[in-house]
C-alpha cells in the first residue's frame, strides 16, 4: 500500500465541539476528512467547506444503520479506503431522571436512546467500515470516551445514564482491540476533559475548563504518533496522561 496517497478520516459528531475541532486539525495535517453532520442548526462545517476542498460533510446520525451504510458508500466511491475512524458523537444532556429512587422514575426510553448514540455505534461503524480500513496501512481507530467511564474511578452518584454508556463503549473498544490489534490496528481511547460547549456560531459557553481546540490538539497528536506500546489498550486524557479504566 502506498504511503504517499492522501490520508482519509471519518469524524462523527462533527457539527461542533471536539468533533469539529478534530476535523479542523486533521485538515491542517493534510487529511481528506469526511465529517458527520447531524444537526441542521449548525452551519460551521458548511462554512468551512468553502475554503477546504478536502472537507466532505456527510449526513450521519450514528444511531441509524442506514446512515452508516450510506456514509460507507460515499467514502468507498470517493476514496475507496479509510485511514482513520474517529467515533466521537454523543448525547450528553437530557433531564436528570436517571437516579435510583429519584423524584421521577428512571427514564427507560432516554437510557436506551443514550446507548443507541454513545455505545452501540462504535462497533457498528467499525464493522461497516472494516473493508475500507483494511485497505489502509495507517489503520487507526479513535473513540472519544470519558473519565466517567471508569468503574474504578467512579465516585459520583448522579449522571448514571451517560456514565453507563461510556463504560459500555470502553468494553466494546476492549473487545475490538482484542480482535483487530493482531491485524495492525492502532486504538485510541480518549478522555477529552471537561470542555466548553460550542454554540451554533462557533463561540464557546464559558462554563467549563477546557477549550475543545486544546483537547483536539492532543487527540490528533495521539492519533498521529505511534506509541511504543501499541499492544496495550490505554485510556489517555487531554494532557497525555493515562487513566485507569
Ligand atoms: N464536553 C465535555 O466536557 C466532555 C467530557 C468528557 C467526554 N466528552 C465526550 O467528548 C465528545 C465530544 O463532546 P463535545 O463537548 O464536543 O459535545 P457536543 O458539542 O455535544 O458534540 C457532540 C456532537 O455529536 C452530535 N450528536 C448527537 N447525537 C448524534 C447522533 N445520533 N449522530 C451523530 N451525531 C450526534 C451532537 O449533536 P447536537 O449538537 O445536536 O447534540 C454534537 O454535534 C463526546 O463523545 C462526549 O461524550 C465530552
Amino acid at each position: 500500500m502506498s504511503d504517499t496517497r492522501i490520508r482519509t478520516a471519518l469524524v462523527t459528531g462533527a457539527d461542533r465541539g471536539l468533533g469539529y475541532e478534530i476535523v479542523l486539525q486533521l485538515l491542517q495535517k493534510g487529511f481528506r476528512v469526511y465529517a458527520g453532520k447531524f444537526n441542521d442548526e449548525y452551519s460551521l462545517l458548511d462554512d468551512l467547506k468553502k475554503d477546504q476542498p478536502e472537507l466532505v460533510p456527510i449526513k450521519l446520525d450514528v444511531s441509524i444503520y442506514e446512515d452508516i451504510i450510506a456514509a460507507e458508500k460515499i467514502i468507498r466511491e470517493d476514496s475507496g479506503y479509510l485511514d482513520l475512524l474517529v467515533s466521537n458523537a454523543a448525547f450528553m444532556g437530557g433531564p436528570r431522571n436517571d437516579a435510583i429512587g429519584g423524584e421521577e422514575p428512571v427514564d427507560y426510553d432516554l437510557l436506551r436512546f443514550s446507548f443507541n448514540t454513545n455505545s452501540a455505534p462504535a462497533p457498528v461503524l467499525t464493522d461497516v467500515f472494516l473493508p475500507l480500513l483494511l485497505k489502509s496501512d495507517f489503520r487507526c481507530l479513535h473513540f472519544t470516551s470519558s473519565e466517567i467511564s471508569s468503574v474504578r474511578l467512579m465516585k459520583r452518584t448522579g449522571g448514571m445514564r451517560y456514565a453507563m454508556t461510556k463504560t459500555a463503549l470502553n468494553v466494546s473498544v476492549r473487545m475490538m482491540f482484542n480482535q483487530l490489534r493482531p491485524l495492525g490496528f492502532r486504538f485510541r481511547l480518549f478522555q477529552p476533559g471537561w470542555m466548553k460547549r460550542m454554540l451554533p456560531d462557533g463561540t464557546l459557553d464559558p462554563r467549563a475548563r477546557l477549550d475543545p481546540k486544546q483537547s483536539a490538539e492532543m487527540a490528533v497528536r495521539l492519533i498521529l504518533e505511534e506509541r511504543p506500546d501499541e499492544d496495550r489498550l490505554a485510556l489517555v486524557d487531554y494532557l497525555g496522561n493515562e487513566l485507569s479504566f
